[in-house]
């Protein structure tokens, strides 16, 4: 009999692939469902020991209730943000483990692949070759050698990218709410990083705090032109004000992996439809900006990390009293929890 019982939501062929392979000598009891963890599915989990979910499954109030009266044990993300879980009424409840690292090199890598595509106008240059039209009409770009670079948020993602701008020879300046110390980062407030960058791109989580930091005010304060690359999580930036933002020629390009009403929408194939969300239409429709389907991670490496760090976070939950990649509200509030994971958060 297998040890553990998993169910597993929200579940795309390359997730079956790596945890199948992952999964070969533990051989857990792992059941895949295409469908989100909502309320209606929950039951979908009865006898099983966890549920295992990605970046837009719902966890809130109502699902964890049931989770918790299903005597589901624990919440397993397979990925690193944990804002769509509500991890302060999780808390005494149920546990949640995520993966606080897969490959950082892969989304880092992803938003300077973005940058360069838009700057270099690479998406008009594949489509118009394919056409056989070789002009070079619109297709002037600028060079990243010399720009200003902002960077919000300088933990393992924002480091790496903030490295290969180096490479490129720019200059970096960045924002973090916990600036490292002694790192060799010229750290500058907000309001620098709207008024000097000529590209900003954003490493931090999404916090109640920092949701729509870049707004109508704030994109009024940036620079004429400027390039915004969001990989962190699209509700950093209020897409209607972007929408405005590019209209009034403020935002030069944008670079998007991420929208603020992506669950809707991301990771599902709606070529046959008509698109109910306008503002995303209007944003697919502008030629300066580029959107991926929250693809950034979507790398082999990262893909077996995840597959393998969570079913480590899994063994070592139940068999364990240390469980080092728990979240908790506690935890969320840097450092607070008592437990620091030498145990479990409660
Ligand atoms: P990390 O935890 O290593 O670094 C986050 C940094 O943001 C820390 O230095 C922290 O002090 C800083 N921070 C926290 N609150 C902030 C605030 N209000 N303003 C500015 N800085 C703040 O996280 P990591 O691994 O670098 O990931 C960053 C984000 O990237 C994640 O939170 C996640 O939302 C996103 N992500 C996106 C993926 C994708 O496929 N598009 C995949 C993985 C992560």
């Amino acid at each position: 009999m297998a040890k553990y019982k998993i169910a597993f939501y929200d579940a795309k062929d390359y997730d079956k692939n790596s945890f199948m392979k992952s999964n070969e000598e533990k051989a857990y009891e792992i059941s895949y469902y295409d469908t989100r963890l909502t309320e209606d599915t929950c039951r979908l989990a009865e006898g099983c020991d966890a549920v295992c979910i990605f970046v837009n499954d719902d966890i809130n109030r109502n699902v964890i209730d049931k989770l918790v009266s299903m005597n589901v044990k624990l919440i397993a993300l397979r990925c690193a943000g944990y804002n769509n879980v509500d991890i302060e009424y999780a808390y005494g409840k149920i546990h949640v483990v995520r993966v606080p690292a897969y490959s950082p090199y892969a989304i880092a890598e992803h938003a300077i692949a973005m940058l360069l595509t838009s700057i270099r106008r690479i998406h008009k240059a594949f489509i118009r070759t394919r056409d056989f039209n070789f002009s070079l009409n619109g297709m002037t770009g600028f060079d990243l050698h010399g720009k200003t670079v902002g960077v919000v948020g300088t933990g393992k993602i924002g480091r790496i990218f903030i490295d290969i701008c180096r490479g490129f020879g720019m200059n970096v300046i960045a924002y973090d709410k916990f600036p490292a110390v002694d790192s060799g980062i010229k750290y500058v407030s907000l309001e620098e990083i709207w008024e000097q960058s000529d590209i900003i791109s954003f490493h931090c989580p999404l916090t109640d705090e920092n949701r729509h930091m870049v707004n109508k005010d704030t994109i009024a304060k940036m620079k004429k032109g400027v390039t915004l690359i969001n990989t962190s999580r699209g509700a950093l930036i209020d897409a209607e004000a972007l929408v405005e933002g590019i209209k009034d020629r403020k935002v030069g390009a944008a670079c998007l992996d991420v929208y603020e009403e992506e669950s809707n929408v991301f990771f599902h194939d709606y070529s046959n439809h008509i698109i109910n969300d306008d503002t995303l239409a209007r944003l697919i429709s502008m030629p300066n900006v580029i959107v991926t389907s929250h693809q950034a991670f979507l790398t082999e490496e990262a893909l077996t990390n995840i597959a393998d760090t969570t079913l480590e976070n899994i063994e070592e939950f139940f068999e364990n009293e240390y469980s080092k990649n728990e979240v908790c509200y506690k935890c969320a509030m840097v450092g607070s929890c008592d437990q620091k994971h030498n145990k479990k958060c409660f």
